[in-house]
């Protein structure tokens, strides 16, 4: 009976004085969570994409995900397949452990959630044009995505700015990147949304399909090569050749075969 009460008086002590859960505090200072057991945005979005989209998804080398255009254009399946599967073709990794990588599907769930409560800012949008959906099932007609380019791009990427219709540069990236580039916008580069870039003329999803298409149409099927469209008989010398080969072979590893990936991969 006596230990009983002794053993009473003490819980009843500590109960009061918190010494057990003092111990546990102290204990847990340094809490050790297990890496697949994070699901802090601030955590997950700064180890993982910080490195490349910016620390609050802004000015990294890769686009502006804080971009509310972008964060409306990409639904949460997009995003959420964009994380776990990467984008092939492109230096966005895949992260789900699906996929090979470290992420669960708590934790992309997490990155989902995080980047729709912190960047896709509503009421930000204008409503005067349907925005154009993320993919299309529209064919593209190229030579109306000319006309489009002649009167809505040509002025800010006439001079300078060619290289949007460069074919080396257009072998670097695949049609639904460009689709999106067009539809959000790089507010990070200085390139309009698609309203501000379609002031008073039409920007339906017909006339980004046929832009794409356009841009697709002087893509260059062998990058880097420079003298593939030489005519016959002025091909290089032999040394000019060898010179060129390894530029060559690792273009073409790291973009001809991007867009079949693409495909294929999906
Ligand atoms: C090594 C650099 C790199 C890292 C790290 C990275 N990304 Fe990306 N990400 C990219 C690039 C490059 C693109 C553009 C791909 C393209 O052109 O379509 C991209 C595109 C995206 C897109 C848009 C996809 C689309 O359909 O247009 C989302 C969303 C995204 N990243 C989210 C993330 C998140 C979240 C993380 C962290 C878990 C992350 N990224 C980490 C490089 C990176
Ligand atoms: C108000 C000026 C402006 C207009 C209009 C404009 N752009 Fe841009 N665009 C820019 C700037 C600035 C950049 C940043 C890259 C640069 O400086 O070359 C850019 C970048 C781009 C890029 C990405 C290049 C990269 O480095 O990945 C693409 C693709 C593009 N523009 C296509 C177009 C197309 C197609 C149109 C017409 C539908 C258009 N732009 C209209 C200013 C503009």
């Amino acid at each position: 009976m006596r230990n009983f009460l002794a053993a009473a008086a003490l819980a009843a002590g500590c109960l009061l004085s918190g010494c057990g859960s003092h111990r546990l505090r102290m204990n847990s200072e340094q809490p050790v969570t297990r890496p697949d057991q994070m699901v802090s945005f601030e955590s997950l979005y700064g180890k993982n994409c910080s490195a490349c989209h910016g620390s609050s998804g802004q000015g990294g080398p890769a686009l502006d995900l804080n971009n509310p255009v972008l964060q409306q254009l990409l639904d949460d399946s997009s995003l959420r397949r964009a994380i776990q599967d990467g984008v092939a073709g492109t230096l966005m990794p895949a992260f789900g452990e699906s996929a090979g990588g470290m992420l669960t599907d708590a934790q992309v769930d997490a990155l989902v959630k995080g980047m729709r409560a912190r960047w896709a800012t509503a009421g930000t949008m204008r409503t005067a044009a349907q925005m154009p959906p993320e993919t299309t099932t529209l064919i593209g007609n190229a030579s109306h995505g000319e006309q489009l380019y002649q009167m809505d791009c040509r002025s800010c990427h006439g001079g300078a700015r060619q290289q949007v219709t460069d074919p080396t540069y257009l072998a670097l990236v695949s049609d639904p990147a460009l689709r999106t580039i067009l539809i959000a916008g790089r507010p990070d580069l200085g390139h309009p949304d698609w309203q501000t870039v379609a002031q008073g003329h039409a920007a339906s999803d017909q006339d980004v399909t046929d832009v794409v298409a356009y841009l697709a149409s002087l893509r260059s099927m062998t990058p880097g090569q420079p003298y593939a469209a030489q005519p016959q008989g002025e091909q290089p010398t032999a040394t000019e050749a060898a010179a060129n080969q390894p530029t060559t072979a690792k273009r073409k590893q790291s973009t001809g075969q991007a867009t079949e990936s693409f495909k294929t991969e999906k």
